[in-house]
């Protein structure tokens, strides 16, 4: 098992109180699985640079995979996309109710900040990292993204437009993993700033790849609800299938161009993630 794997699952949140379902229904969803790319991001950038720093970084991996979680949670809900399935378990309104799934969101949301606060770095630095993690994740960031994502439903965006939607709601946070990472190891802002753009990209390839799955695999083969695109602002519905793949593919060659200007510790260190994303859809 991966070291965060093992670091989630000795570090639930827990909740001291007589609730007898809460604590439970806090850890569903993170124990449910799915494949933990933003806590892998942050480290790989760790341990390509500081491989001592990586302990004392799984708290804010572990904040961001609960932050992401979160998002998730309430993007399931019968007021966003009413999924009843979330890596391959009912979605928590589902097994719940929707109290249960809105407030473990909020909690997720609230406690990741706490474990950053907390965890063992710099005290500059983790400002830092709570000032990257709300940027990216809050009215800047994912919150708005998926605001516009659920005020247009029914709506057709231009192009550009939908480019600003997923990289908001998608492309943010993944780009702030990679950056939280260098703001750890301390790689100056240059390459903060670099990261943070290979990250928008990234993102922006991620969210195509998602809108793909919705219509290309069934709700077994991707852990959760698919099909469930039809009124969105997917890329999917703006381009068709075959464009939005060609349009994936080009991406995928540019990031590639960018990830080889890369320092050669951090390409190997990243190079099992990115060998994943960047050949998806090849061959
Ligand atoms: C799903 O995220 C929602 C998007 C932002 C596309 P992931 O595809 O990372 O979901 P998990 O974490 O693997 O379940
Ligand atoms: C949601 O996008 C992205 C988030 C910020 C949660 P989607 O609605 O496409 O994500 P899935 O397909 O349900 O995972
Ligand atoms: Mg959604
Ligand atoms: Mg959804
Ligand atoms: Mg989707």
């Amino acid at each position: 098992m991966h070291r965060f794997e093992a670091y989630l699952q000795s570090h639930l949140p827990k909740v001291a109180s007589f609730h007898p379902i809460f604590e439970a229904a806090l850890a569903e969803m993170l124990l449910a699985g799915g494949k933990r790319f933003r806590p892998m991001l942050l480290l790989d950038v760790v341990d390509a640079y500081e491989p001592m720093l990586v302990e004392g970084s799984m708290p804010v991996a572990l904040a961001l995979e609960m932050f992401h979680t979160y998002s998730l949670i309430h993007d399931d809900l019968p007021a966003m996309d009413d999924a009843p399935l979330r890596r391959g378990h009912p979605t928590l309104h589902s097994h719940y109710d929707e109290a249960t799934a809105i407030l473990v969101g909020d909690a997720l949301n609230t406690d990741a900040f706490y474990l950053i606060a907390k965890a063992p770095l710099r005290e500059d630095i983790k400002i830092r990292l709570v000032e990257l993690l709300a940027y990216s994740g809050g009215s800047s960031g994912m919150v708005l993204g998926q605001a516009l994502d659920c005020y247009f439903e029914n709506t057709p965006l231009a192009l550009e437009q939908i480019k600003t939607l997923h990289t908001n709601k998608t492309a943010k946070l993944i780009a702030a993993s990679l950056q939280m990472g260098a703001v750890i190891v301390q790689l100056g802002r240059e390459t903060e700033e670099n990261l943070y753009r290979f990250g928008l990209d990234l993102g922006l390839l991620f969210q195509i790849q998602d809108d793909i799955i919705d219509v290309t695999m069934s709700d077994e083969e991707a852990g959760k609800t698919t099909g469930n695109d039809t009124k969105k602002n997917s890329f999917v519905n703006l381009l068709g299938l075959e464009e939005s793949m060609a349009q994936a593919d080009l991406l995928a060659k540019d990031l590639q161009r960018q990830f080889e200007s890369f320092d050669t510790r951090l390409q190997a260190a990243l190079d099992p993630l990115m060998r994943h994303y960047l050949n998806r859809h090849k061959g």
